[in-house]
């Protein structure tokens, strides 16, 4: 399939979405006859596939922790890396009993939906610049139930919020301009650029949320982050007011989110 990484897989996945049943069943049922309708839709979705088209797109769904999320065109797909921000987020989130947290860029919603499903009886805001992206968070809080706990708001980072004590988690922009041609094409022609790009540095959305956050006195924060950028954002905490900084790698070992914490 035209170039893409993991054609075996993204072929049950796809077939095993037009079936309803999962990739793993696809392969045990591999000489079943599929009917007419059957073979159009997969056809159609292996010709979504050959364009790039990322499977999460085509299927419209995600696994993230322990959800299913919804996705579109309008959203960044999220990404098993992302999963690590959470681990890290609820650490510093148990250490402030009675605090909201707060997920600054929230797209799809996930990284707030899965800290509320994973903390019942707490509460989050989620804050995004794309009106269209939180309409996607919305449908993923009212499908899972958790849209009682579940604040989300327009905002350019996470101004008009009171912040004091507060735990800020932040999957923002990262990618510097002028590597987003370097990018697979699922990312760089698929997803919502302003998810994706940041600046000449990647850092220009991430800069203005850090200075936010000092201001508004957060407790702790976590922000994830791409290639080089973990000393410049573990420096620009520090002289945000949050003198503890941390850096923690992803399962391929590379520094992927750092947190920063007020002393107090
Ligand atoms: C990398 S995506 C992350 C989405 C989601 N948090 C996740 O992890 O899957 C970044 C998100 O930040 C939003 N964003 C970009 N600039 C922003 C800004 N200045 N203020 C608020 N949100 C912003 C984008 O619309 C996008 O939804």
């Amino acid at each position: 399939m035209a170039g893409v990484d993991s054609p075996a897989l993204d072929a049950n996945v796809l077939i095993g979405h037009v079936l309803g049943i999962t990739p793993e069943q696809v392969v045990l049922r591999s000489d079943a006859e599929l009917d007419h309708e059957d073979l159009r839709a997969i056809d159609v979705a292996a010709q979504r596939r050959e364009r790039r088209e990322p499977v999460a797109y085509i299927t419209g769904t995600k696994a993230f922790r322990r959800l299913e999320i919804s996705v579109n065109r309008d959203v960044l797909i999220p990404r098993p890396e992302t999963e690590l921000l959470v681990e890290v987020g609820l650490a510093l989130w148990d250490a402030s009993p009675g605090a909201w947290a707060v997920d600054v860029g929230t797209g799809s919603g996930a990284i707030a939906l899965a800290l509320a499903d994973e903390r019942p009886g707490r509460w989050v805001v989620g804050t995004d610049c794309s009106p269209a992206a939180l309409q996607v968070a919305a449908g993923n809080a009212q499908r899972l139930q958790l849209a009682d706990r579940v604040n989300l708001c327009l905002a350019d980072g996470a101004s008009g919020l009171n912040l004091r004590g507060v735990v800020v988690l932040a999957n923002l922009p990262y990618i510097p301009a002028p590597a987003l041609g370097t990018l697979q094409p699922e990312i760089s022609q698929w997803e919502p650029s302003v998810a994706v790009v940041a600046g000449s540095d990647g850092l220009a959305v991430i800069r203005k949320v850090i200075a936010q956050v000092g201001r508004g006195q957060a407790r702790a924060v976590a922000f994830e982050i791409g290639l080089g950028q973990a000393e410049p954002v573990a420096a620009l905490l520090r002289q945000a007011g949050f003198p503890r900084t941390a850096v923690h790698a992803d399962l391929a070992d590379q520094p992927r989110v750092v947190t920063g914490t007020r002393v107090s």
